[in-house]
C-alpha cells in the first residue's frame, strides 16, 4: 500500500527535505505524475489557460475546478492534492470562501486548497483553516490580479515592496496556512522570507532558496512551442515528440501502412 503524503508530512519537510510540487488537471497525466516521486499535485487555476485555452486564469469557474480536481483524485494519487480556488470564489467574503473551499474536499476529493493574496484575504484564510480545511497561500505575482498589476510583472522589488511581501507572509502564517507559494519574486527576497517563516515556501520564479518548487506541467514538458517564461526549465520537448508521432500516424494512414496485419482481428 502506498503511503499518501499529508499536510503534516509537508510541514515536517521544512529545513530538512525539499518539496516537489507540480500541476495536473486530468487522470492520465496524474497517473504519470504519481509514478514519479512528487510530493504535491496542484490542480491549478492555470487549467483555465492550459486546458481551456483562456488568455488568463480569471475565467475558470468553481464547477470546472471541482471537475478537474475530481479527475485528479479519482486516480488515488500518493501525492497531496491541493485544489486552487478560482477568481471570485473567495474574494467575495468569508462564507463564500469556506463553502467553496469545502467543495474542493467534498466534491473534488482534494486534501487542501490554495488561494491568492495575503492581508486582504486574511479573514477568509482564517475561516477556511478554522473549518479544518488545510490552506496554502500564494504571494508575489498572483495571476488573478493581472489587471491590477498591469501585466505579469516581478513583485517584491525594492525595500518597501519586499517588506510588504514579508508582512503578508507573516500574516498568512499567523492565519494558519501550511505553506506559501511565492511567484516571480527576487531570489534574495524569497530567501529572507523563507528564513523568517516556520511553514514551507514553494517557489515558481522565486529562486533556489525556497523550501520547494512548483511548475506548470505543460511548461516543464515543453508542450507549447511559444510559451517559455524565464523561470521555466523544459525537461522535455513533448510538442516535438507528439507532433512527430502524429505526422507518422497521418502518413501511415494515408499510405495504407496502418493498420497492418499485427493490428487486425482475424476470424
Ligand atoms: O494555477 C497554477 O498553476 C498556480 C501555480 C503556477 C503556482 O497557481
Amino acid at each position: 500500500m502506498k503511503k499518501t503524503v499529508s499536510v503534516m508530512d509537508i510541514l515536517g519537510k521544512k529545513g530538512k527535505e525539499r518539496i516537489v510540487m507540480i500541476t495536473s488537471y486530468d487522470s492520465t497525466m496524474t497517473k504519470i505524475v504519481d509514478d514519479a516521486d512528487i510530493d504535491i499535485i496542484l490542480v491549478g487555476d492555470s487549467a483555465g489557460m492550459v486546458m481551456a485555452g483562456l488568455d488568463t486564469t480569471l475565467g475558470i469557474t468553481m464547477d470546472q475546478m471541482v471537475y478537474h480536481t475530481a479527475c485528479v483524485t479519482r486516480t488515488r494519487p500518493r501525492a497531496l492534492v491541493v485544489g486552487d480556488m478560482p477568481f471570485l470564489s473567495y474574494q467575495t467574503g468569508v462564507s463564500d470562501a469556506v463553502a467553496n473551499a469545502g467543495r474542493f474536499l467534498k466534491e473534488g476529493g482534494a486534501q487542501a486548497v490554495k488561494l491568492e493574496g495575503g492581508l486582504r484575504v486574511i479573514e477568509q484564510v482564517k475561516a477556511i483553516a478554522k473549518a479544518d480545511i488545510p490552506v496554502m497561500g500564494h504571494l508575489g505575482l498572483t495571476p488573478q490580479s493581472v489587471h491590477a498589476f498591469g501585466g505579469y510583472k516581478v513583485q517584491g522589488r525594492g525595500d518597501e515592496a519586499a517588506k510588504m511581501l514579508m508582512d503578508n507572509a507573516l500574516a498568512l502564517e499567523d492565519a494558519g496556512v501550511f505553506s506559501i507559494v511565492f511567484e516571480c519574486v527576487p531570489d534574495a527576497v524569497a530567501k529572507e522570507i523563507t528564513d523568517a517563516l516556520s511553514v514551507p515556501t514553494i517557489g515558481i520564479g522565486a529562486g533556489p532558496h525556497c523550501d520547494g518548487q512548483v511548475l506548470v506541467i505543460q511548461d516543464l514538458l515543453g508542450m507549447s512551442k511559444e510559451f517559455k517564461p524565464k523561470f521555466v526549465k523544459r525537461y522535455a520537448m513533448l510538442f516535438d515528440t507528439i507532433k512527430e508521432a502524429l505526422d507518422k500516424y497521418a502518413s501511415e494512414v494515408r499510405e495504407g501502412a496502418f493498420p497492418d496485419d499485427e493490428h487486425c482481428f482475424k476470424e
